[in-house]
């Protein structure tokens, strides 16, 4: 696997304190499948001030130690660049870093509040022939209100990465919710650990890819951690790559058609729920009468009636 967004150098950001930390780091990444690693420390003028040639360097001395210590890990060099003014000129001129110097550069929005001239900043880079990726689009807690926003971005040809965490809950049930329902309407294209810790939010890409397995099926899941970051770090033409795939199954409101336009209205935390519970209560009911009719509860039997289960009983959360 590939994993393209980690802030594995150490002391450079909020990621990796001291090498120690940046080597069992390296470690995780590889026991988890990991051959590939992009070191993308923020650059967030103010608070960190990371240029082009500093990441590079630390890029290049933990790579050393790595082999050093017989790691068997592969860095290249990019950035989690925060909105800034310029953007174009910062990567022409070096200062900005996109992924392994291809054109394909990750972009992570103000967290709480969305820009006013979010669309511009992206199609600016589009125009220069960039490809950008917008970072963690889950996490960012004005999703809600400006998703149609994002949609359109996905439509204008920016690529959207997804935290492999919150695909698995670590971020908690909204991201959760987010991660699981632009997977299933095809708006992700590549998933990343975003890893900043051995310990807390570390590299587990191999979770994340198999929370989308259980979503998207294997195929799709090897596009997102191993295929589509390839075809990145080869600087392919995106018209070259295999668009992502949406879910074959969807809850009741996923995929619903005009969804994005009744966004704002509605409040995600409660259609998650509903559809927990409904598994839950569907994989119960589902191994309950498995017991009746096989003489034995299996939780196989309560797999199988899951999915029709749970689109009843979400209908009434
Ligand atoms: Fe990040």
């Amino acid at each position: 696997m590939i994993d393209l967004h980690s802030h594995i150098l150490p002391g450079i950001d909020d990621g990796a304190p001291d090498l120690g930390v940046a080597l069992e780091m390296a470690r995780i990444a590889v026991a988890n499948g990991v051959a590939v690693q992009a070191c993308t420390p923020h650059i967030f003028p103010g608070l960190f001030d990371n240029s082009g040639p500093r990441i590079r360097r630390a890029t290049q001395e933990l790579q050393r130690h790595l082999d050093e210590e017989g790691v068997p890990l592969r860095l290249v060099t990019g950035a989690d660049v925060h909105i800034v003014p310029n953007m174009v000129n910062g990567l022409r001129a070096g200062e900005i870093l996109s992924l392994a110097d291809t054109r394909y550069v990750l972009v992570e929005p103000p967290h709480h509040v969305a820009p006013p001239r979010l669309e511009h900043v992206f199609f600016e880079l589009l125009a220069a022939g960039y490809v950008p990726i917008l970072t963690h689009p889950e996490r960012l807690t004005w999703i809600e209100t400006r998703y149609d926003a994002l949609v359109q971005l996905f439509r204008a040809g920016v690529w959207m990465q997804v935290t492999a965490g919150a695909l698995t809950g670590a971020f908690g049930r909204r991201p959760q919710y987010w991660a699981e329902r632009m997977l299933s309407e095809a708006l992700v294209h590549i998933l990343a650990t975003d890893a900043h810790g051995a310990r807390r939010r570390p590299p587990d890409l191999a979770a994340g890819r198999a929370a989308a397995a259980k979503w998207l099926g294997e195929e799709e899941a090897e596009q997102l951690v191993s295929l589509r970051p390839r075809a990145i770090l080869e600087n392919a033409a995106p018209s070259a790559v295999r668009p992502p795939a949406g879910a074959s199954f969807k809850s009741p409101l996923i995929g619903k058609p005009g969804l994005e336009k009744e966004t704002p209205s509605i409040d995600p935390r409660s259609h998650w729920l509903g559809a927990r519970l409904g598994a839950r209560l569907g994989a119960r009911l589902g191994a309950r009468l498995g017991a009746r009719v096989g003489g034995k509860p299996s939780a196989r039997a309560g797999r199988k009636k899951e999915p029709g289960l749970t689109a009843w009983f979400g209908r009434f959360f």
